[in-house]
């Protein structure tokens, strides 16, 4: 069996590494790279850290408005589906690279798998909402990751489709958590394990509009102990553009991390400030408690669960909100054991 993997932005980086190492003696597996990310730091650096084997096709897109990214990936990729003509076209999560592959492969009439189906915000002005509803209802196999994502499947009739194969980010966090859980501390910053925040910001919710990311970086500057902002490309363009300085008061700013340095800089902190989907998830399988900088999250299970608050209007009160006592200790496993890589891969080869 051959299966096409299509990846372009930093999550789906993470997605891959376990899925590509759960293919090794399964199947052939191609890996296509749309270029949407395109920073050593963004996209090469992950392939090296955990193992991946390099792109056999990089179409080197970049960046650009929905349209143009969309739009050139679409073109770019149905010469790639043509050529390899696989089994399985398999994409992961929300970004334009999903969608572009997912409407590309049913195009040309080859089966799409779509990795973390049913996930929902219900916020319509989320670029990432429209990808993964789009690519779900295009897709003929729909793996969900998690019971929530599930039922959000059969609301829109598509159970059918539906396979319950657990979150492939838990795989590889676990593996990576244990092979860093002996580091000491390496942030490129002045830290003390323990006393430090770590920090993210890159949705163009929160990015876009100064006068709000005014506002979340005076929020952020007010916690107690220093913060570490990783800063996404996408934030320090805006920040530049608008004049906005991000490194006051509490906050240093740093550049992203590979994601060994930054399973270890969660580890050591006392909390996580995000508006990341996959860095909430981490904060609590790590269980460090997590601010969310959004209306809402397609991760529930970490807020009922009580490790993660979302903050989305009043930012003069965020500080306080970070630094809240830890939450009562949970045992909860929602997002699967570990294993959900290999629970994809049999899916696959058992339906292709
Ligand atoms: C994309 C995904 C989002 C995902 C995120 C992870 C979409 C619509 N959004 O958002 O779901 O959570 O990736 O990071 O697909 N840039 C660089 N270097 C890079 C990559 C990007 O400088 O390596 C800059 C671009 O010039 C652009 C900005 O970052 O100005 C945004 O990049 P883009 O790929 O459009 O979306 P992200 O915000 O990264």
């Amino acid at each position: 069996m051959r299966i096409l993997s299509v990846v372009g932005a930093r999550p789906q980086f993470v997605k891959l590494a376990p899925i590509a190492k759960a293919m090794r003696d399964e199947a052939e597996h191609v890996i296509a790279h749309t270029g949407q990310h395109y920073d050593h730091n963004m996209s090469d650096a992950f392939f090296a850290d955990l193992g991946i084997p390099a792109p056999d096709v990089n179409l080197g897109i970049g960046s650009g408005s929905h349209g143009e990214q969309t739009g050139a990936m679409l073109s770019g990729l149905e010469k790639v589906i043509t050529d390899t003509a696989p089994d399985w076209v398999l994409v992961y999560g929300d970004t334009n690279s999903t969608l572009a592959a997912a409407l590309a492969a049913v195009k040309l009439h080859q089966p799409v798998a779509h990795l973390e189906a049913g996930l929902r915000s219900f916020n319509r002005r989320m670029p990432e909402e429209h990808n993964r509803v789009l690519t779900d209802h295009a897709a003929d196999l729909l793996l969900a990751p998690t019971q929530v994502a599930m039922d959000h499947l059969a609301d829109e009739g598509l159970a059918g489709r539906g396979v319950l194969v657990g979150d492939v980010m838990t795989d590889v966090l676990y593996q990576v958590r244990d092979r860093v859980a002996d580091t000491p501390l390496a942030l490129d910053a002045a830290v003390e394990p323990g006393a430090y925040h770590v920090a993210t910001l890159h949705r163009p919710d929160n990015t876009d509009d100064p006068e709000r990311l005014r506002a979340i970086i005076d929020g952020i500057a007010k916690v107690d102990t220093p913060v570490v902002l990783l800063a996404h490309p996408r934030l320090r363009h805006v920040a530049d553009r608008h004049g906005i300085d991000l490194g006051v008061g509490a906050i240093t700013v740093c550049e992203p991390l590979g994601y060994p340095e930054l399973v270890n800089a969660v580890s050591h902190s006392a909390g996580v400030i995000t508006d990341s989907g996959g860095l909430q998830k981490e904060a609590f399988l790590l269980r460090v408690p997590c601010t969310t900088i959004r209306p809402e999250t397609e991760w529930v299970e970490t807020v009922d669960l009580g490790w993660n608050v979302l903050v989305d209007r009043d930012f003069s009160t965020l500080a306080a909100t970070v630094e809240r006592p830890r939450p009562a200790a949970t045992d909860a496993a929602p997002y699967g054991t570990g294993r959900a890589a290999e629970n994809t891969v049999r899916a696959l080869v058992d339906r292709g």
